[in-house]
């Protein structure tokens, strides 16, 4: 049904995707009539698959070039255009942009924040060498640059109720030290050679796609375990409160901002957000739907990151600059994600 929609809205040249997406206004893609070339790294992650799913809905198949250097599932396969690119490979990925005339890049490869303190040199390599090849790339071929920063950019020095967009970041993490690497080369490069870089912090994302290792896994793994076991054991605190957001909301949050026009923009690394809950109120809320749940607690290593993350984002910049809005909270979320993975399993 999406993809009949967006069809016809492309083959009208309505430019009006989004009204169908959010009904309150009316979102102009100045793109559609031509729509641009996007190459998405490390496109096998949680977010990368969706993410590829979305855009190939409003701009074509075959012009969302998905890449990650693991072998892809049989349907991601068939879905449209995937190829092997090993974002530590300078040339290789020349070569993509030259051959599929690239326009956009999103680059979501990157090792997250448990799995990077388990081998902080290959984080070092793939998240810190691997933005130093995508943002000269961007440069030689003048392409817009997204890339997804986190609530794990900020530390325990940092205001973290609520964490303002411009504060003091000192993260206890190699993940979130590469984050604001990338934040920061991607303003000097805007400064400085006026590249097109876009970045959103996201807070942790929830959906019904395996995540890739990081603190706020939780909130996805509990829904997972909870319809097929009735139990789930946490790894976090009950009070530990995070901010998060459904994926829905992010994929709208991440075209929202890439077709926003740059004079809009007042910065190019912007806080994105839609709720906070701790994982008690998250099984609270799940128990309305499944009240069977039993949830235990057994604080690991990832405890001592979350304590040292925002616990409310405060992203009223967003919100006034490209007009950010969430349409996901907490009620609406779980009963998503509910339906999806009952779906899932049946
Ligand atoms: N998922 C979240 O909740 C969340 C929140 C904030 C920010 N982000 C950011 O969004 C991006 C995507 O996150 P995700 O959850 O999909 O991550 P993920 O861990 O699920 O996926 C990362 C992908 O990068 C690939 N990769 C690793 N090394 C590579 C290399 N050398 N070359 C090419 N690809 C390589 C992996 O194979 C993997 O498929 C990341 O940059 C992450 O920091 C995610």
């Amino acid at each position: 049904m999406l993809r009949q929609m967006s069809r016809f809205f492309r083959s009208c040249g309505t430019r009006v995707y989004s009204q169908y997406l959010n009904n309150s206004y009316i979102f102009q893609d100045p793109n559609l009539n031509d729509p641009p070339r996007i190459l998405i790294t490390g496109s096998l992650g949680q977010l990368g698959v969706e993410v590829a799913r979305f855009l190939r809905d409003i701009y074509g198949r075959e012009n969302v070039i998905m890449s990650d250097i693991i072998k892809p599932r049989k349907e991601v396969f068939n879905d449209g255009p995937y190829i092997f690119a090993d974002i530590l490979d300078f040339k290789g990925l020349q070569e993509i942009v030259v051959t599929h005339r690239i326009d956009w890049l999103i680059h979501f490869s990157a090792l997250l924040s448990a799995i990077g303190e388990q081998n902080v040199p290959l984080a070092v390599r793939v998240n810190i060498e691997g933005v130093h090849n995508v943002i000269e790339l961007a440069k030689q071929y003048k392409l817009k640059l997204f890339i997804p920063s986190t609530i794990g950019a900020f530390g325990p020095e940092s205001p973290r109720n609520p964490t303002p967009n411009i504060t003091i970041q000192r993260p206890k993490t190699i993940y979130g030290v590469s984050k604001v690497h990338a934040e920061l080369l991607g303003e000097y490069y805007f400064h400085r050679y006026g590249l097109d870089f876009r970045c959103l912090r996201f807070p942790g994302v929830i959906s019904s796609d395996p995540p890739g290792g990081g603190t706020t896994d939780y909130a996805v793994a509990i829904f997972h375990d909870v319809l097929r076991t009735g139990r789930f054991e946490c790894y976090l605190r009950p009070d530990t409160r995070l901010p998060m957001m459904y994926i829905k909301d992010c994929l709208r949050a991440l075209w929202e901002y890439m077709v926003t026009p740059a004079a809009k923009l007042k910065r190019r690394v912007y806080n994105v957000t839609a709720m906070s809950f701790t994982p008690e109120e998250l099984a609270a809320t799940i128990a309305k739907y499944v009240p069977e749940i039993k949830v235990t607690y057994r604080p690991d290593s990832r405890q001592q990151i979350a304590d040292s993350w925002p616990q409310v984002f405060d992203d009223s910049a967003a919100r006034e600059d490209w007009s950010w809005h969430h349409k996901y909270d907490i009620d609406k979320m779980v009963t998503a994600m509910i339906d999806d993975i009952r779906r899932q399993y049946n």
